[in-house]
């Protein structure tokens, strides 16, 4: 919730006064009235300036819920209705902010609800102060220690029924943040005489109903235990059961609390072993027996009880048992036993239940500590929460009593010592006009219980430690010698004789005027209790158990650590630690919580007025509100005021110079606080409305504020200027080393790339030169190697003949040589003859000689061919050339031809020169004759034959009469396109003329001769020479023929011959010639 929303105040909706200081008029009356009008409005709280009294309700309020205390959170003391929570965060704050350690004490009688407020201050704190894993688990820690602590120390009494039976003091430690680290927790005198015997109506502690009522029954099974209580000696019968409180689950809460605070799971069954042990200790009884030698001695009536106590601790059986029956008494190391009779027998084993269960609380309390102990060394800031057993009253008061009073005596003085006393003569040491109030100062109470020369205490020390039958008794006989006279002591036997007819003071008792009442003591075991003695037979035997708990709790059993020197006894010890506990309280800040009692019946709406005012009375309660009224609600020396509010002033600020005290006026005159508010005294400024110490707080609050802005603008623009200056740094360095990186980069692939450049070059280098020099060494080698073969080869070549394996290629080469010589001489002799057309050849004597002999054929042929061509003449070679052409025009194409070669081309048949007869047509041709014969033309109208002188030169031929001489026609061999033949032995042919020229006027010629070959192959030859063109020479048994204007065909048939070998020409019709041949 926001703080604004807050509507509760001090002064709102206010019930009574909330603060007595304002209280008007101020009697006991008016106070107490005050009180239950309050309280009758459930407003439990009320303060006296900043010590907070709490009446116990005895019913749930819901005022200490989440919400309450975010409410208290943070806000000045007196700016809310009154509460425990405005106290706590009071104490945490100024632990926080000022450094200054705390303690807060809660007094009030049992019952009162001191342990509760200790709980809510506790509470509180761990809801306000740092979060966090870490701290939530110290946290954790530190209030889970309480249900384990009160659940071995607290029991029911008849004034509470979770009163605690043992002191507790605890440190809570903290870092300079105010977040806790831990903590100490001092544990003082446990009322250990509750574990073998409780009054009437009271309960033994409650972890003996807890482990009964909520043990599983394989737990119980296994610490050999039965549930139900009445089994147990040593638990009250009466009482068993408390109303409103459920043992079962409270002894899982406590289970579970020992977990959370840190104990292994081994560690709680050692234990409740422990706690098992003792509850079976009291079940073991013992029984008289006589000895011969008259001295009494006791036995165990039933031994299982021991036998099973045995084996829970790892015990031998014979070793527990003699403890019980003997006790070894050393003096001057001599070893005496002596047996025990039952009542000593009782007394041994009620001891040693005790012992037990005492040492084993104190085991608790360590191993808490060690749990909730701060781990860091740093400095801590500490906050004490004493929450010590209240100031008791019972019908039958003991030593415990006396030890628990002495207590609340000792913490009611340094009550009266800081506020009542301190406080009045610190106003007139400081100078501070100042009316003394009354008050009564219990110091002299104080004195008679702790003075150590003729104090109660001293003097049962004096009593245990002297030698000689020291009992109960003897002890308070020395009480009323020495402290008879005390106006504190009463006694029927001391020497005053006021009290020898107080039949209300029997005569084994004593009576103290307490602070907070009388309260008459019984004497009865003061002086037991005050030895605390064990026997030494039991603490060896506790030793020698397996049990490692049990073992460790009974150090001095080790026959290798025992002593002869007495243990302090249990008051002294007490008293030094009440003293520790004073000196430490001292040196802090306190915070009184004083707890009031409304009624006897532990019931809620009660307000028993009488109860109540004899409590503020003993308290000094109305004392303190005097001492309030008329004093200043704060002082301080002015050097810490003026440091605290320095910054509220312009001239005190940042520094002062001068004295403080002048400085403190300066600032004070300048908030223009009104006088009456303030006194000055001597080193101390004092101020008397707490309104005005707030109204000085808020301005400093605010001030600081707008101080932490300052800081904050400062801080920031330094932290920015820096932060830039460190960014401006880092860039350069890391725009360095980029360019350095990347400049790195760049060389190292400037350098393997020129290395690989290098590496290739000198790879090419090399292997150019060792290409070369490989070659030079080849060239060398191949040199040397043909060097080798050369001379090899002269030397084999020289050296062969002589070699066998040789002979056989020469035997060959020489075989073949003959051979070939042989044959060659042979062949001379059998040559055939030197005729072209001899066509033998001697046969091949060798098969190896075929292709030379072969050659050798051809060759000898072609030389004999060619010594046959060397004999003709230029004319002969002309006739065969003229031979040859015949051939290859008519051969195999016309059969006359085969007739034609035996014949003899002479050409000039007629020899006209020297025929008389053709002296005319000689004189007509110019030229060269080629061939002149008689040949038949036939007449192309009828087939007729007519004899005709063919006469060839080298350009005409001529037709002329063959008995005249006359010539018919001259033809241009020119004008000659072709000649047709037949394919007969006939001697006809034809001679086809160009078309258009003057000698084919009348057509084609058509003649026959004998000589038919030589004509056509001479003018075949003739036409060729002069025109260098291939006439055409058809052979055919049937040919066109051009007649005139006619084309004629010219047909042979085979018939019979009627004028020899002529052939018979008719002419059939205008297209058809026939010739009939052989
Ligand atoms: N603030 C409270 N609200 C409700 N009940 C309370 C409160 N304070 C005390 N009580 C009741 O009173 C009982 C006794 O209180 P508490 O145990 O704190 O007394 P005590 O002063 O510690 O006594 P003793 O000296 O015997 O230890 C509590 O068990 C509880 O029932
Ligand atoms: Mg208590």
């Amino acid at each position: 919730m926001p703080k604004s929303e807050v509507k509760t105040s001090l002064l709102d909706n206010m019930i009574g006064v909330g603060d007595s200081v304002l209280l008007e008029p101020l009697t006991e009356d008016t106070f107490l009235e005050n009180l239950k009008n309050r309280f009758d409005h459930s407003e439990i709280y009320t303060y006296i300036g900043s010590v907070v009294i709490s009446v116990n309700p005895y019913r749930h309020l819901p005022v200490y819920t989440p919400e309450k205390v975010e409410e208290y959170r943070n806000r000045n003391f007196y700016e809310l209705s009154p509460h425990i929570y405005a106290l706590a965060d009071e104490a945490y704050r100024s632990l926080r902010d000022q450094d200054k350690d705390q303690c807060i004490l809660i007094t009030g009688e049992s019952g009162a609800g001191k342990t509760e407020a200790s709980k809510l201050v506790m509470s509180y704190v761990a809801a306000v102060c740092g979060k966090g894993a870490e701290v939530n688990q110290v946290k954790e820690q530190l209030l889970q220690s309480n249900p384990v602590l009160e659940a071995f120390g607290n029991a029911k009494t008849m004034r509470n029924d979770n009163s605690s039976r043992f002191g507790k003091y605890m440190d809570i430690e903290f870092d300079f943040k105010g977040d806790p680290l831990g903590g100490v927790i001092s544990n003082y005198l446990l009322e250990k005489s509750r574990v073998v015997k409780q009054p009437r109506g009271e309960r033994n502690f409650h972890i003996f109903y807890q482990l009964l009522s909520g043990g599983s029954e394989d737990l119980l099974k296994q610490l050999k235990l039965e549930r139900e209580f009445n089994q147990y000696n040593y638990l009250g019968l009466d009482s068993a059961k408390v109303n409103g409180v459920d043992d079962a689950a409270n002894f899982r809460t406590v289970k579970n609390a020992m977990q959370i605070v840190g104990f292994m799971d081994d560690e709680v069954e050692l234990v409740l072993e422990v706690v098992a042990a003792v509850l079976k200790l009291g079940n073991i009884e013992f029984k008289p027996e006589s000895r011969v030698n008259g001295l009494d001695e006791s036995r165990i009536q039933d031994k299982n009880e021991l036998k099973e106590i045995c084996e829970l601790l790892g015990q031998d059986q014979a070793v527990l048992e003699r403890a019980f029956s003997f006790r070894t008494v050393e003096a001057k190391q001599e070893k005496v036993s002596t047996t025990l009779n039952v009542a000593q027998a009782y007394y041994a084993r009620d001891a040693l239940a005790k012992n037990l269960y005492n040492r084993l609380f104190t085991w608790l309390v360590n191993r808490i500590n060690e749990s909730i102990k701060a781990q860091s060394k740093v400095r801590k800031k500490v906050m004490g929460v004493l929450d010590i057993y209240g100031f008791e009253i019972f019908e039958n008061n003991s030593f415990e009593q006396f030890i628990i009073n002495y207590c609340n005596e000792k913490l009611q003085q340094i009550f009266i010592e800081l506020t009542l006393k301190e406080e009045q003569e610190e106003y007139i040491k400081e100078g501070i006009e100042w009316t003394h109030i009354e008050y009564f100062n219990n110091a002299i109470i104080c004195e008679l219980i702790e003075n150590n020369t003729n104090g109660i205490l001293a003097m049962l020390d004096e009593e245990c430690l002297r030698p000689g039958t020291v009992t109960d008794e003897t002890f308070l006989e020395k009480l009323n010698q020495v402290c008879a006279v005390h106006e504190r002591f009463e006694s029927r036997m001391s020497k005053s004789s006021r009290f020898l007819n107080d039949t209300t003071l029997p005569h084994n008792c004593f009576r103290i005027q307490h602070y907070a009442g009388k309260v008459m003591y019984h004497v009865e075991g003061f002086v037991d209790k005050n030895n605390d003695l064990l026997y030494r037979d039991l603490s060896q035997a506790m030793w020698k158990t397996n049990h490692v708990l049990v073992k460790s709790l009974f150090p001095e059993g080790n026959p290798a650590k025992m002593s002869l020197k007495r243990p302090p006894t249990a008051g002294s010890q007490f008293k030094a630690s009440v003293a520790t506990l004073m000196k430490n309280l001292q040196t802090k800040n306190p915070n009184y919580i004083r707890c009031i009692k409304p009624n006897d019946q532990k019931a809620p709406h009660i307000f028993a007025e009488a109860l109540v005012r004899h409590q503020v009375r003993y308290l000094g309660l109305m004392e303190n509100v005097r001492v309030r009224r008329a004093g200043y609600a704060f002082k301080q020396p002015y050097e810490s005021c003026l440091e605290r509010y320095k910054m509220l002033c312009s001239q005190t600020w940042p520094h002062w110079r001068q004295g403080s005290r002048d400085g403190v006026k300066v600032l004070l005159t300048e908030l223009q606080i009104p006088p009456e508010e303030f006194s000055y005294g001597r080193s101390k400024i004092f101020i008397r409305n707490p309104r005005t110490l707030f109204e000085l707080e808020d301005l400093r609050k605010r001030r600081l504020e707008d101080l932490a802005t300052l800081i904050q603008k400062i801080y920031r623009g330094w932290k920015c200027r820096t932060n830039f200056l460190l960014m401006k740094k880092s860039q350069i360095i890391i725009s360095a080393w980029t360019k350095r990186h990347f400049q790195r980069k760049k060389y190292l692939q400037l350098k393997s790339v020129t290395l690989i450049i290098q590496s290739y070059i000198r790879g090419w280098k090399a292997r150019k030169l060792l290409r070369e020099l490989k070659h030079q060494k080849r060239c060398e080698e191949s040199a040397t190697t043909i060097a080798a073969y050369w001379r090899g080869f002269q030397v084999r070549r020289e050296y062969r003949k002589f070699f066998r394996a040789n002979a056989g290629k020469k035997i060959y080469e020489f075989t073949i040589q003959r051979i070939m010589q042989k044959y060659f001489l042979e062949m001379k002799k059998k040559l055939p003859s030197m005729s072209p057309t001899e066509k033998t050849w001697p046969p091949r004597p060798y098969f190896f000689l075929d292709d030379t002999h072969t050659e050798l054929k051809r060759i000898f042929h072609l030389w004999r061919c060619k010594k046959y061509r060397d004999q003709f003449t230029e004319q002969k070679k002309a006739i065969f050339e003229e031979k040859l052409e015949a051939s290859e025009l008519f051969k195999d194409k016309k059969a006359l031809y085969t007739n034609s070669v035996q014949q003899p081309f002479q050409g000039d048949y007629l020899e006209i020169s020297k025929n008389p007869k053709y002296q005319k047509l000689n004189g007509a041709v110019e030229e060269k004759i080629v061939l002149a014969d008689v040949v038949n033309k036939i007449n192309r109208a009828n087939g007729k034959v007519a004899p005709r002188i063919f006469l060839l030169t080298q350009s005409n031929f001529i037709l002329a009469d063959q008995k005249s001489g006359q010539i018919k026609s001259t033809i241009p061999v020119m004008d000659i396109t072709s000649v047709s033949v037949s394919k007969q032995t006939d001697g006809l042919f034809a001679v086809h003329l160009k078309e258009g020229s003057t000698a084919a006027a009348k057509g084609d010629f058509l003649f026959t001769s004998d000589r038919l070959i030589e004509i056509i192959t001479k003018l075949y030859r003739t036409i060729f020479f002069k025109t260098n063109q291939k006439i055409n020479v058809e052979i055919n048994n049937e040919f066109l023929v051009q007649f005139n204007q006619d084309k004629v065909c010219v047909k042979f048939i085979q018939g019979a011959q009627k004028n020899g070998n002529l052939p018979t020409c008719k002419r059939k019709n205008n297209r058809l010639l026939e010739v009939t041949v052989p």
